[in-house]
C-alpha cells in the first residue's frame, strides 16, 4: 500500500511539473509574441522607410483601418479624408501609400517605369487570370498585344448597329414603362450593358432585355467582385470563405460556387462563338472583340495568342469590366442632369434638333452633350478607387520621399478629381468648367484607370461604386 501512495504522489507530482511546464511555455511563447509585436510597432512607427510619410499611427501598424472602411463599403472616402487632412503623400497601411500629387501618379502609372499591379488584383478578381490581374509587366503587355486593335474606336464604329439596336429598345421599354408610373434606370441600364458587352464580345446577348430580368450570371458577376473588393483588404478572409463553404446553406452555395457558374457559362458561349466563326464565311463576326482571339487559338504563327483556358479568364473580365461599369455612370448621367433642372434644360435644347435616328456622328457634334459627359466622369466615373502598383526593384523617389522597391503605391481617382486647388467647387456637377479646361483639369482626369445630398445614391465602393440604394427611379414630368 506504501509504495502505491508513493507511486501515486509521485506521477502527481510530475504531472503538476508537467502542467507548470506548460504553463511556463505558454507565458514565455505569449512574451514572445507581445515583444515582437511591439517591436514590429516601432519598426513601422518609427524606422520603417515609410515612417517619414504622414498618416495615422494605426495605419502605420496594421490593415485593419483598410480593412474596416472596404467592409463598410467606404475606402475612397476614408482614404480621400486622409487626404484631406494629410496632404497628398498619406501611409494608409504598414507597405502601401496613397498619392495624389499628379506628377508622381502619372509616374506610377507610366507603361515605361514598370511598376506593376501587386497580387491584390488577383485576389479582388475571385483567381481569373485576365489582363486586369495579370501582376508581371511584360506578360500584361503580351496578353493586351493579343487583343490587337478590338478595343480602338475604328473598330468600335463597325460595331456601333449592334449598340443602338440595344439601346433603342431600352429606351422604347423605359418609355413604356413611364406611362405607367416610376421607373428604375439603374435596373434598365443594367440589361442594356450586359447585353452590349456580351454581344460585343461573342455575338450573343444576355437575353436581359428581351426577358426583362437580370441573367443570373450577371448577379454573380456583381457578386464576385464585390466579395473580391473586400477580400483583397482581409487577410484571412479567404480561408473563413473556404470554411463557409462546408455549411450545407443554399444562399452560401450560391455564392461560394458563383465563379465556377461564371467560368461555365464562360465556356459555353466561347464554344458556341468558335462554331459561329468557324461558319462566317462573309467575315461579318472581324470586329467583335473575341473573334481575332478565339481564330488565333489554333494559328501556329501567332506569337500573342491565348489558349481556351484563357480565354475563359479573358471573357469573364470583359463581361465584369464591361457591364456594371457602364450602367452606373449612364445612371449617374441621367440622375444629374435630373437634379440639375439648368443642365437638363441647356442639354434639351441641344438635342432638339437630333432627330429621329441618334447615331455616335451625330452625337460627337453636341458640344454641351461632351461637357456633361465628362463632368459625369469625373464625379461617377464607376471605377474611381484606389489602383495599387508596386514600386519596381531599386526603389523611386516620388515626390520628397524614397520608396524602396515592393512598396505598395495606389493613386485614387475620387482624389485626384476633386482636388480643390484644380477643381473651383470640386464637389458640384458643373458641365460648363469643361469649355476652358486648364492643363492641370485635364491632368488630373483618370476615369479610366490611372455628390450628393440622396442617400441612395450615394457610392456605396466595394472596388466599383453603385448607388447604394441599389435604384434610380426616374418619372415622366408632369407639365403645368
Ligand atoms: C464607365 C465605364 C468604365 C469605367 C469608369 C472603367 C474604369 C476602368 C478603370 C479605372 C480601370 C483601371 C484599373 C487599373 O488600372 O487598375 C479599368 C480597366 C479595364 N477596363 Fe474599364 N471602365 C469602364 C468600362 C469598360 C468597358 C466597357 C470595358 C470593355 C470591355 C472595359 C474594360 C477594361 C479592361 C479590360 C481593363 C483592364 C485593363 C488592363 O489592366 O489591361 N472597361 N477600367
Amino acid at each position: 500500500m506504501e509504495v502505491l501512495n508513493r507511486s501515486h504522489a509521485l506521477i502527481n507530482s510530475r504531472i503538476l511539473k508537467g502542467n507548470l511546464n506548460l504553463k511556463n511555455i505558454f507565458i514565455f511563447s505569449v512574451g514572445i509574441y507581445v515583444i515582437y509585436v511591439l517591436l514590429y510597432f516601432t519598426y513601422q512607427l518609427f524606422f520603417s522607410p515609410l515612417a517619414k510619410v504622414p498618416g495615422p499611427w494605426y495605419c502605420a501598424i496594421s490593415r485593419f483601418w483598410l480593412a474596416k472602411a472596404s467592409l463598410a463599403g467606404r475606402r475612397i472616402f476614408a482614404v480621400h479624408e486622409l487626404h484631406l487632412k494629410y496632404g497628398q503623400y498619406v501611409r494608409i497601411a504598414p507597405n502601401e501609400v496613397s498619392i495624389s500629387e499628379i506628377e508622381s501618379v502619372k509616374k506610377i502609372h507610366s507603361s515605361q517605369n514598370n511598376f506593376s499591379k501587386p497580387e491584390w488584383y488577383g485576389v479582388v478578381a475571385n483567381g481569373v487570370k485576365s489582363a486586369f490581374a495579370i501582376v508581371d509587366c511584360e506578360v500584361h503587355k503580351a496578353r493586351r498585344k493579343a487583343y490587337g486593335s478590338v478595343y480602338s474606336n475604328t473598330n468600335i464604329s463597325l460595331l456601333e448597329p449592334v449598340i443602338r439596336r440595344h439601346t433603342n429598345v431600352c429606351i422604347q421599354k423605359i418609355k413604356r414603362d413611364l406611362k405607367h408610373g416610376p421607373v428604375d434606370i439603374l435596373r434598365w441600364f443594367r440589361f442594356l450593358a450586359a447585353d452590349i458587352i456580351a454581344e460585343l464580345c461573342y455575338g450573343n446577348d444576355m437575353e436581359m432585355l428581351s426577358k426583362e430580368a437580370v441573367n443570373p450570371i450577371v448577379e454573380d458577376l456583381t457578386t464576385l467582385l464585390t466579395i473580391g473588393g473586400v477580400r483583397a483588404e482581409i487577410p484571412g478572409l479567404s480561408l473563413l470563405e473556404y470554411l463557409i463553404g462546408f455549411i450545407p446553406h443554399p444562399t452560401i452555395k450560391t455564392i461560394t460556387s458563383c465563379s465556377q457558374r461564371i467560368f461555365d457559362y464562360s465556356d459555353k458561349v466561347l464554344c458556341d462563338f468558335q462554331h459561329k466563326i468557324q461558319k462566317d464565311s462573309s467575315n461579318c463576326y472581324a470586329p467583335y472583340f473575341f473573334t481575332r482571339l478565339v481564330k488565333n487559338m489554333d494559328n501556329p504563327t501567332e506569337k500573342n495568342k491565348l489558349t481556351f483556358e484563357e480565354l475563359r479568364h479573358e471573357s469573364t473580365a470583359n463581361l465584369i469590366a464591361g457591364s456594371d461599369t457602364i450602367s452606373t455612370t449612364a445612371t449617374y448621367a441621367i440622375w444629374a442632369i435630373l437634379t440639375h433642372p439648368t443642365v437638363r434644360e441647356k442639354l434639351e435644347r441641344e438635342l432638339e434638333d437630333l432627330g429621329e435616328e441618334i447615331t455616335d456622328a451625330k452625337l460627337n457634334q453636341l458640344p454641351y452633350l461632351k461637357l456633361v459627359l465628362k463632368e459625369t466622369l469625373r464625379l461617377y466615373g464607376a471605377g474611381p478607387g484606389g489602383m495599387p502598383r508596386v514600386v519596381p526593384p531599386g526603389g523611386w523617389r516620388l515626390g520628397p520621399f524614397y520608396f524602396p522597391g515592393g512598396t505598395g503605391v495606389s493613386s485614387q481617382g475620387y482624389t485626384q478629381h476633386r482636388e480643390i486647388i484644380v477643381f473651383e467647387d470640386p464637389y458640384e456637377f458643373i458641365p460648363e468648367r469643361w469649355a476652358n479646361p486648364t492643363k492641370e483639369m485635364e491632368a488630373h482626369m483618370m476615369p479610366w484607370g490611372g455628390s450628393s445630398r440622396d442617400e441612395s445614391m450615394e457610392f456605396a465602393n466595394y472596388f466599383n461604386i453603385k448607388p447604394s440604394g441599389n435604384l434610380c427611379e426616374v418619372q415622366r414630368r408632369t407639365l403645368s
